[in-house]
């Protein structure tokens, strides 16, 4: 059972933490009601998990972390370089343990095999952003995986064979993001600088699936946009921007 006792201790801050046994989304949940900044809604398992590109998110019981945190003070532009910047605090909180790797935009990977993926979803009032949702899924203790994902997803166990407390990793997380938000928030943060600490492919050939067509590039980092740089077959240097792209190691 998931403690909160020990994720409030480790936090030491008022702001509060749902947990749940069983629910839909834990995206769902914290979109749909009303909750202060930085609230998080984690559960045990979740029978609908959403993952990008309408993809469902595979949510076994009691093993590993599905979370979502309610951030205030964004606009739309701020949208991606907040996954962006997700993406590279996850990887920080985690890299002491197991070699990690983020993959554009937001996929963590450990050697080649996805850890943990981020999932932004939003309410719109009037066309003003009224709410932001930042869902993770993170494989922590989970060996054994379904048939369909068992040769592309790892977990912090498998990778290290150790089992790991779901709470504390999530209680670093949170306060690595809590401390670190503000700065996101006034612009003082470069993330594209951020982006090429974990990056699994800077300078490394990358296919990109647009609309059913796959093109080889070579990586060159982000902008500060969050936006992906890449190199096509004849040098020319294009920016990737988000949309329905799909994305995987050119093999
Ligand atoms: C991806 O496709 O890589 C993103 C997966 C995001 C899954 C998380 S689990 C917690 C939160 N609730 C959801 O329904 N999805 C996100």
């Amino acid at each position: 059972m998931f403690d909160v006792s020990l994720y409030e201790k480790h936090r030491g801050k008022k702001d509060g933490i749902t947990v749940l046994d069983s629910i839909d989304s834990t995206n769902a949940y914290a979109v749909m009601n009303s909750l202060p900044p930085f609230s998080c809604v984690t559960a045990e398992t979740q029978t609908a998990g959403r993952g990008r590109s309408g993809r469902k998110w595979h949510s076994s019981k009691g093993e590993n972390l599905y979370f979502s945190i309610v951030l205030h003070g964004l606009d739309v532009p701020k949208l991606l370089p907040m996954n962006i910047f997700a993406g590279y605090i996850l990887a920080d909180t985690l890299s002491p343990y197991a070699d990690v790797k983020v993959k554009w935009p937001n996929d963590l990977t450990v050697n080649g095999r996805k850890m943990a993926g981020i999932l932004m979803e939003t309410s719109f009032s009037g066309g003003v952003l009224e709410k932001a949702v930042l869902g993770i899924g993170l494989n922590v203790n989970t060996t054994d995986f379904p048939e369909e994902i068992k040769d592309i997803a790892t977990s912090l166990k498998r990778e290290t064979g150790q089992t790991f407390s779901r709470e504390e990793v999530l209680a670093s997380f949170m306060n690595n993001l809590e401390s670190r938000y503000d700065d996101f928030l006034n612009g003082s943060v470069d993330i594209a600088k951020l982006w090429s600490f974990y990056s699994a492919f800077l300078d490394k050939k990358i296919s990109i699936h647009k609309d059913g067509v796959k093109t080889i590039y070579t990586e060159k980092g982000i902008d500060g946009f969050g936006c992906l740089r890449a190199v096509n077959a004849e040098g020319r240097l294009e920016t990737i921007v988000t949309g329905d792209i799909g994305y995987d190691i050119c093999r």
